[in-house]
Protein backbone atom coordinates (compact mmCIF):
# COMPACT_ATOMS: atom_id res chain seq x y z
CA UNK A 1 0.00 0.00 0.00
CA UNK A 2 0.89 3.81 -0.40
CA UNK A 3 3.43 4.82 2.26
CA UNK A 4 2.16 7.97 4.80
CA UNK A 5 4.78 10.56 3.57
CA UNK A 6 5.34 12.79 5.89
CA UNK A 7 7.44 15.96 6.22
CA UNK A 8 9.64 16.67 9.23
CA UNK A 9 9.97 20.52 10.35
CA UNK A 10 12.90 20.97 13.33
CA UNK A 11 15.75 18.35 13.43
CA UNK A 12 17.03 18.61 17.41
CA UNK A 13 16.88 15.94 19.99
CA UNK A 14 13.27 14.93 18.96
CA UNK A 15 13.65 15.27 15.18
CA UNK A 16 16.65 13.07 15.05
CA UNK A 17 14.78 10.93 17.43
CA UNK A 18 11.99 10.38 15.02
CA UNK A 19 13.97 9.78 12.13
CA UNK A 20 15.83 6.76 14.46
CA UNK A 21 12.58 5.02 15.13
CA UNK A 22 11.10 5.23 11.95
CA UNK A 23 14.45 3.74 10.70
CA UNK A 24 14.60 1.01 13.50
CA UNK A 25 10.93 0.11 13.95
CA UNK A 26 9.52 0.59 9.84
CA UNK A 27 9.07 -2.76 9.59
CA UNK A 28 6.60 -3.27 12.42
CA UNK A 29 5.30 0.08 12.32
CA UNK A 30 4.16 -0.69 8.65
CA UNK A 31 2.67 -3.77 9.68
CA UNK A 32 0.54 -1.88 12.66
CA UNK A 33 -0.07 1.39 10.53
CA UNK A 34 -1.35 -0.85 7.76
CA UNK A 35 0.94 0.88 5.37
CA UNK A 36 4.86 2.16 5.56
CA UNK A 37 5.64 5.21 7.02
CA UNK A 38 7.80 7.01 4.79
CA UNK A 39 9.53 10.49 6.00
CA UNK A 40 9.89 12.61 2.26
CA UNK A 41 11.49 16.25 3.40
CA UNK A 42 12.85 17.66 6.26
CA UNK A 43 13.95 21.62 7.37
CA UNK A 44 15.55 22.72 10.02
CA UNK A 45 17.81 26.19 10.87
CA UNK A 46 21.27 24.39 10.46
CA UNK A 47 21.29 21.84 7.86
CA UNK A 48 25.24 20.89 8.58
CA UNK A 49 24.62 20.40 11.37
CA UNK A 50 26.23 16.79 12.70
CA UNK A 51 23.00 15.09 14.38
CA UNK A 52 24.19 11.22 14.39
CA UNK A 53 21.52 10.28 11.04
CA UNK A 54 21.34 10.74 7.70
CA UNK A 55 19.24 13.55 6.31
CA UNK A 56 20.53 13.54 2.89
CA UNK A 57 18.25 10.90 1.51
CA UNK A 58 14.94 13.31 1.85
CA UNK A 59 13.98 16.28 0.23
CA UNK A 60 15.76 19.53 2.34
CA UNK A 61 13.67 22.80 2.40
CA UNK A 62 15.59 26.05 3.26
CA UNK A 63 12.34 27.86 4.72
CA UNK A 64 10.59 25.79 7.23
CA UNK A 65 7.22 27.04 7.00
CA UNK A 66 7.56 25.71 2.98
CA UNK A 67 7.04 22.39 4.38
CA UNK A 68 3.75 22.70 4.36
CA UNK A 69 3.70 23.33 0.69
CA UNK A 70 5.53 20.28 -0.24
CA UNK A 71 4.30 18.07 -2.92
CA UNK A 72 4.81 14.94 -1.67
CA UNK A 73 4.16 15.54 1.67
CA UNK A 74 0.42 14.02 3.45
CA UNK A 75 1.52 15.48 7.13
CA UNK A 76 3.65 17.87 8.51
CA UNK A 77 5.73 17.17 12.13
CA UNK A 78 6.29 20.28 13.56
CA UNK A 79 9.14 19.60 16.11
CA UNK A 80 10.46 23.60 16.03
CA UNK A 81 9.14 24.58 19.35
CA UNK A 82 8.29 28.46 20.57
CA UNK A 83 4.74 29.28 20.87
CA UNK A 84 4.62 31.44 18.05
CA UNK A 85 6.92 32.37 14.89
CA UNK A 86 7.78 29.73 12.39
CA UNK A 87 6.09 26.91 14.29
CA UNK A 88 2.83 28.69 14.29
CA UNK A 89 3.18 30.01 10.78
CA UNK A 90 4.18 26.48 9.82
CA UNK A 91 1.23 24.79 11.86
CA UNK A 92 -1.36 27.05 9.91
CA UNK A 93 -0.08 26.73 6.61
CA UNK A 94 -0.07 23.15 7.24
CA UNK A 95 -3.68 22.86 8.06
CA UNK A 96 -4.48 25.56 5.43
CA UNK A 97 -3.41 23.18 2.38
CA UNK A 98 -5.14 20.48 4.10
CA UNK A 99 -2.17 18.67 5.23
CA UNK A 100 -2.04 16.50 8.61
CA UNK A 101 0.03 18.06 11.63
CA UNK A 102 1.50 15.97 14.32
CA UNK A 103 3.32 18.69 16.78
CA UNK A 104 5.46 18.09 20.33
CA UNK A 105 4.75 22.18 20.49
CA UNK A 106 2.87 22.38 23.74
CA UNK A 107 3.53 26.44 24.35
CA UNK A 108 1.75 26.59 20.53
CA UNK A 109 -0.98 24.64 21.76
CA UNK A 110 -1.98 26.05 24.81
CA UNK A 111 -1.96 29.17 23.63
CA UNK A 112 -3.17 28.93 19.87
CA UNK A 113 -4.98 25.07 20.19
CA UNK A 114 -8.42 26.51 19.68
CA UNK A 115 -7.69 28.03 16.13
CA UNK A 116 -5.31 25.66 15.54
CA UNK A 117 -8.55 22.73 16.01
CA UNK A 118 -11.02 25.11 14.19
CA UNK A 119 -8.50 25.40 11.02
CA UNK A 120 -8.21 21.96 11.14
CA UNK A 121 -12.18 20.90 11.29
CA UNK A 122 -12.57 23.57 7.77
CA UNK A 123 -9.88 21.37 6.47
CA UNK A 124 -11.31 18.40 7.89
CA UNK A 125 -7.22 17.31 8.69
CA UNK A 126 -6.19 15.36 11.79
CA UNK A 127 -4.09 17.38 14.25
CA UNK A 128 -2.79 15.64 17.08
CA UNK A 129 -0.18 16.82 20.11
CA UNK A 130 0.65 13.59 21.83
CA UNK A 131 4.05 14.31 22.83
CA UNK A 132 2.98 17.84 24.11
CA UNK A 133 2.11 16.57 27.49
CA UNK A 134 4.23 14.56 29.46
CA UNK A 135 6.40 13.21 26.49
CA UNK A 136 6.09 9.25 25.93
CA UNK A 137 3.22 8.99 28.10
CA UNK A 138 0.28 8.75 26.12
CA UNK A 139 -2.21 10.40 28.56
CA UNK A 140 -3.61 12.18 25.79
CA UNK A 141 -4.77 8.85 24.26
CA UNK A 142 -5.15 7.41 27.50
CA UNK A 143 -8.02 10.26 28.30
CA UNK A 144 -9.43 10.86 24.72
CA UNK A 145 -9.80 7.44 24.11
CA UNK A 146 -9.46 4.55 27.40
CA UNK A 147 -11.68 7.08 29.45
CA UNK A 148 -13.82 8.79 27.05
CA UNK A 149 -16.57 7.02 28.76
CA UNK A 150 -16.32 8.74 31.71
CA UNK A 151 -16.47 12.17 33.24
CA UNK A 152 -13.16 13.40 34.64
CA UNK A 153 -14.24 14.99 37.50
CA UNK A 154 -9.85 15.96 38.21
CA UNK A 155 -6.54 15.40 36.35
CA UNK A 156 -3.23 16.71 38.02
CA UNK A 157 0.42 15.46 38.19
CA UNK A 158 4.08 15.98 37.77
CA UNK A 159 4.38 17.17 34.59
CA UNK A 160 7.80 19.09 34.59
CA UNK A 161 10.48 16.67 34.36
CA UNK A 162 13.45 18.89 35.41
CA UNK A 163 11.59 20.03 38.52
CA UNK A 164 11.17 16.63 39.90
CA UNK A 165 14.46 16.03 39.07
CA UNK A 166 15.50 19.05 41.07
CA UNK A 167 13.11 18.29 44.05
CA UNK A 168 13.70 14.80 44.10
CA UNK A 169 17.87 15.46 44.46
CA UNK A 170 17.05 18.20 46.64
CA UNK A 171 15.58 16.03 48.92
CA UNK A 172 18.00 13.00 48.88
CA UNK A 173 21.18 15.09 48.78
CA UNK A 174 19.90 17.94 51.15
CA UNK A 175 21.56 20.42 48.29
CA UNK A 176 20.31 23.66 47.17
CA UNK A 177 18.79 24.41 43.74
CA UNK A 178 20.85 26.07 41.87
CA UNK A 179 23.55 23.32 41.48
CA UNK A 180 21.36 20.75 40.91
CA UNK A 181 19.84 23.13 38.15
CA UNK A 182 22.41 23.12 35.75
CA UNK A 183 22.78 19.41 36.17
CA UNK A 184 19.21 19.26 35.07
CA UNK A 185 20.64 21.48 32.31
CA UNK A 186 23.60 19.22 31.30
CA UNK A 187 20.97 16.24 31.09
CA UNK A 188 19.23 17.83 28.46
CA UNK A 189 15.65 17.82 29.45
CA UNK A 190 15.81 21.20 30.92
CA UNK A 191 13.94 23.97 28.64
CA UNK A 192 15.99 25.74 26.41
CA UNK A 193 14.57 28.69 28.21
CA UNK A 194 14.87 27.08 32.11
CA UNK A 195 12.93 29.32 33.49
CA UNK A 196 9.64 27.94 31.74
CA UNK A 197 10.32 24.91 33.78
CA UNK A 198 11.48 26.26 37.30
CA UNK A 199 8.69 28.91 37.54
CA UNK A 200 5.89 26.19 36.46
CA UNK A 201 5.25 27.89 32.89
CA UNK A 202 5.81 24.71 30.81
CA UNK A 203 3.94 22.23 33.53
CA UNK A 204 1.08 25.48 32.82
CA UNK A 205 1.29 24.81 29.48
CA UNK A 206 0.87 21.00 29.78
CA UNK A 207 -1.99 21.56 32.41
CA UNK A 208 -4.07 23.44 29.97
CA UNK A 209 -3.57 21.14 27.12
CA UNK A 210 -4.62 18.15 29.52
CA UNK A 211 -7.47 20.33 30.84
CA UNK A 212 -9.06 20.99 27.84
CA UNK A 213 -9.03 16.94 26.70
CA UNK A 214 -9.91 16.34 30.57
CA UNK A 215 -13.05 19.12 30.13
CA UNK A 216 -13.80 19.43 26.71
CA UNK A 217 -12.64 23.18 26.91
CA UNK A 218 -10.44 25.32 24.94
CA UNK A 219 -6.59 25.43 26.07
CA UNK A 220 -6.92 28.52 28.69
CA UNK A 221 -3.54 29.17 29.27
CA UNK A 222 -3.82 32.44 30.63
CA UNK A 223 -6.27 31.12 33.20
CA UNK A 224 -3.85 29.33 35.16
CA UNK A 225 -2.69 30.35 38.27
CA UNK A 226 1.23 29.31 37.71
CA UNK A 227 4.20 29.29 40.69
CA UNK A 228 7.28 27.61 40.26
CA UNK A 229 10.19 26.22 42.58
CA UNK A 230 13.03 28.63 42.49
CA UNK A 231 12.42 29.69 46.11
CA UNK A 232 12.10 26.51 47.69
CA UNK A 233 15.06 25.82 50.34
CA UNK A 234 16.59 21.95 50.73
CA UNK A 235 15.56 22.97 54.63
CA UNK A 236 11.81 23.28 53.43
CA UNK A 237 12.29 20.02 52.05
CA UNK A 238 13.58 18.40 55.10
CA UNK A 239 10.36 20.18 57.01
CA UNK A 240 8.19 18.65 54.72
CA UNK A 241 9.93 15.61 54.80
CA UNK A 242 9.90 15.67 58.78
CA UNK A 243 6.31 15.60 58.49
CA UNK A 244 5.48 13.04 56.00
CA UNK A 245 5.47 14.79 53.11
CA UNK A 246 7.52 15.04 49.95
CA UNK A 247 7.47 18.71 47.71
CA UNK A 248 6.43 18.07 44.51
CA UNK A 249 5.21 20.93 41.76
CA UNK A 250 1.94 19.30 40.55
CA UNK A 251 -0.30 20.94 38.17
CA UNK A 252 -4.35 20.59 39.09
CA UNK A 253 -7.33 21.00 37.05
CA UNK A 254 -10.32 20.45 38.50
CA UNK A 255 -14.37 21.55 38.40
CA UNK A 256 -15.10 23.94 41.15
CA UNK A 257 -17.88 26.58 41.90
CA UNK A 258 -16.98 28.81 39.56
CA UNK A 259 -15.77 26.51 36.48
CA UNK A 260 -12.68 25.19 35.77
CA UNK A 261 -9.73 25.64 38.12
CA UNK A 262 -6.12 25.16 37.14
CA UNK A 263 -3.24 26.03 38.83
CA UNK A 264 0.87 24.76 38.58
CA UNK A 265 2.54 25.70 41.95
CA UNK A 266 4.44 23.47 44.80
CA UNK A 267 2.35 20.79 46.63
CA UNK A 268 3.37 19.29 49.94
CA UNK A 269 2.08 15.81 48.74
CA UNK A 270 1.80 12.78 52.18
CA UNK A 271 3.88 9.74 51.63
CA UNK A 272 0.58 7.24 51.23
CA UNK A 273 0.04 9.13 47.68
CA UNK A 274 1.81 7.41 44.41
CA UNK A 275 2.84 10.99 42.94
CA UNK A 276 5.10 10.80 46.07
CA UNK A 277 7.02 8.30 44.67
CA UNK A 278 7.97 9.62 41.37
CA UNK A 279 11.78 10.15 41.76
CA UNK A 280 13.79 11.87 38.71
CA UNK A 281 13.22 13.64 35.46
CA UNK A 282 9.85 11.38 35.20
CA UNK A 283 5.86 12.34 34.83
CA UNK A 284 2.77 11.57 36.19
CA UNK A 285 -0.77 11.98 35.50
CA UNK A 286 -3.54 11.13 37.82
CA UNK A 287 -7.08 11.24 36.23
CA UNK A 288 -9.85 10.35 38.23
CA UNK A 289 -13.64 9.30 36.22
CA UNK A 290 -16.70 8.26 37.35
CA UNK A 291 -16.83 4.94 36.26
CA UNK A 292 -13.04 3.99 36.04
CA UNK A 293 -11.76 5.61 39.52
CA UNK A 294 -8.31 6.58 39.25
CA UNK A 295 -5.85 5.78 36.73
CA UNK A 296 -2.42 6.86 36.53
CA UNK A 297 0.07 7.39 33.77
CA UNK A 298 3.83 7.58 34.57
CA UNK A 299 6.92 7.63 32.55
CA UNK A 300 9.75 9.22 30.36
CA UNK A 301 8.52 13.10 29.93
CA UNK A 302 11.32 14.23 27.90
CA UNK A 303 14.21 12.98 25.71
CA UNK A 304 14.83 11.95 22.17
CA UNK A 305 13.35 8.40 22.54
CA UNK A 306 10.32 9.04 24.43
CA UNK A 307 9.16 12.05 22.86
CA UNK A 308 9.71 10.35 19.21
CA UNK A 309 7.62 7.45 20.50
CA UNK A 310 4.26 9.56 21.23
CA UNK A 311 5.26 11.47 17.54
CA UNK A 312 5.55 8.73 15.71
CA UNK A 313 2.35 7.00 17.67
CA UNK A 314 0.19 9.86 16.19
CA UNK A 315 1.51 8.90 12.44
CA UNK A 316 0.43 5.58 12.98
CA UNK A 317 -3.01 7.22 14.25
CA UNK A 318 -2.91 9.04 10.53
CA UNK A 319 -1.74 6.27 8.27
CA UNK A 320 -4.26 4.16 10.02
CA UNK A 321 -7.54 6.86 8.91
CA UNK A 322 -6.04 9.87 7.09
CA UNK A 323 -5.11 10.43 3.41
CA UNK A 324 -5.71 7.40 1.70
CA UNK A 325 -8.40 4.21 1.22
CA UNK A 326 -9.37 3.85 5.11
CA UNK A 327 -5.82 1.60 6.11
CA UNK A 328 -7.72 0.49 9.02
CA UNK A 329 -5.31 -2.20 11.00
CA UNK A 330 -5.73 -5.89 9.34
CA UNK A 331 -6.67 -7.92 11.43
CA UNK A 332 -3.58 -10.25 9.60
CA UNK A 333 -1.20 -7.54 11.34
CA UNK A 334 -1.67 -9.45 14.93
CA UNK A 335 -1.13 -12.74 13.75
CA UNK A 336 1.58 -11.33 11.92
CA UNK A 337 4.00 -10.11 14.75
CA UNK A 338 6.86 -12.43 15.27
CA UNK A 339 6.06 -12.82 18.81
CA UNK A 340 7.14 -15.61 20.80
CA UNK A 341 10.48 -16.35 18.95
CA UNK A 342 11.72 -13.19 19.63
CA UNK A 343 11.90 -13.62 23.69
CA UNK A 344 8.65 -15.16 25.03
CA UNK A 345 7.44 -11.54 26.99
CA UNK A 346 3.99 -12.47 26.31
CA UNK A 347 3.83 -15.68 28.21
CA UNK A 348 5.06 -14.15 31.80
N1 LIG B 1 11.53 20.70 30.02
C1 LIG B 1 10.52 19.70 29.99
C2 LIG B 1 10.60 18.89 31.28
C3 LIG B 1 10.71 18.85 28.78
O1 LIG B 1 11.59 19.04 32.00
O2 LIG B 1 9.70 18.15 31.59
C4 LIG B 1 9.51 18.22 28.20
O3 LIG B 1 8.47 19.09 27.99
Amino acid sequence: PEPLKVALAGLGTVGAGVIRLIDANSDLIARRAGRPIEIVAVSARDRTKDRGVDITRFDWVDDMTQLAHHAKADVVVELIGGSDGPALALARATLAAGKGLVTANKAMIAHHGLELAIAAEKTDTPMKFEAAVAGGVPVIKGLREGAAANQIDRVYGILNGTCNFILSKMEAEGRDFAEILAEAQAAGFAEADPSFDIDGVDAAHKLSILASIAFGTQPAFGDVAIGGIRHLLAADIAEAAALGYRVRLLGIADLGPNGLFQRVHPHLVPLAHPLAHVIGPTNAVVAEGNFVGRLLFQGAGAGDGPTASAVVADLIDIARTEFGPPYAMPATSLANEPAASTGDRRSR
